[in-house]
C-alpha cells in the first residue's frame, strides 16, 4: 500500500479534522523515528498514519483498533502493517522497535498540540522543549495524555525522554507545521 492509498483510506473513514491531523502527525513522528533508526520512512510513516483509521466507526477499546484490522487487510495493507497498527492497542505487545516507537510516539503528538494550542500565536515554531515539560509537570493540562506511559514507552526505546525523544517529535512536527494546521492563525 502506498501513502496516496493509506490517505483515502483516512478521509474515507475520519471525519474529524483533529483527529486527521493527530493521524498526520504521528505518521511525521514515525517518519523522524525511522530516520533515525536507519529504517523506512515510507513503511513507519504509513502505519502512523493509519493507526486511529478506525476510531470514528469503533469508538470503544474494545473494539479499536481490533476490529479495524480486517479492514485494513481487505485493503492491501500488508500484514507485517497491521500487526504495527494492532500493537498500538492497549493491552498489545509490542514487539518491534516500529511497535514501541509508535506507542511512544502516539500521545506525546497531542501534548504537543496542546500546547501549540496555546501559545498566543497557535504557532508550533514558537514552542520549546521547556514549554511542553512545564505542561508535561501540570497533570490538569491535557490530563489525557498518559505521561507515566509515554515515559514507559521511551524507555523501551532506550533514548531519553527529554534530550532525545521530545526534541524529536517536536521538530517532526514543527516541520510540518502547514500540513497540521500549527503554522499560528
Ligand atoms: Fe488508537
Ligand atoms: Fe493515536
Amino acid at each position: 500500500m502506498d501513502r496516496e492509498q493509506a490517505w483515502n483510506i483516512v478521509t474515507e473513514f475520519v471525519q474529524s479534522d483533529s483527529l486527521r491531523k493527530h493521524m498526520l502527525s504521528v505518521e511525521f513522528a514515525m517518519r523522524a523515528y525511522a530516520d533515525y533508526y536507519g529504517e523506512s520512512a515510507d513503511s513507519w510513516g504509513l502505519v502512523g498514519l493509519l493507526h486511529d483509521f478506525d476510531w470514528e466507526i469503533h469508538p470503544t477499546l474494545e473494539q479499536h483498533p481490533m476490529e479495524g484490522a480486517p479492514i485494513l487487510r481487505e485493503r492491501g495493507l500488508g500484514e507485517n502493517d497491521v500487526q504495527t497498527v494492532l500493537s498500538h492497542g492497549p493491552l498489545a505487545e509490542r514487539v518491534t522497535l516500529r511497535d514501541k516507537s509508535l506507542h511512544a510516539v502516539d500521545e506525546l503528538t497531542g501534548l504537543i498540540t496542546a500546547v501549540s494550542l496555546v501559545r498566543p500565536s497557535k504557532n508550533i515554531g514558537d514552542v520549546e522543549v521547556k514549554s511542553i515539560r512545564k505542561k508535561w509537570k501540570d497533570k490538569t493540562f491535557a490530563a489525557g495524555v498518559d505521561r507515566d506511559d509515554i515515559e514507559q514507552a521511551v524507555q523501551e526505546l532506550d533514548v531519553d525522554l527529554w534530550e532525545f525523544h521530545v526534541p524529536l517529535v517536536l521538530k517532526a512536527m514543527q516541520d510540518h507545521a502547514v500540513e497540521l494546521g500549527l503554522n499560528g492563525i
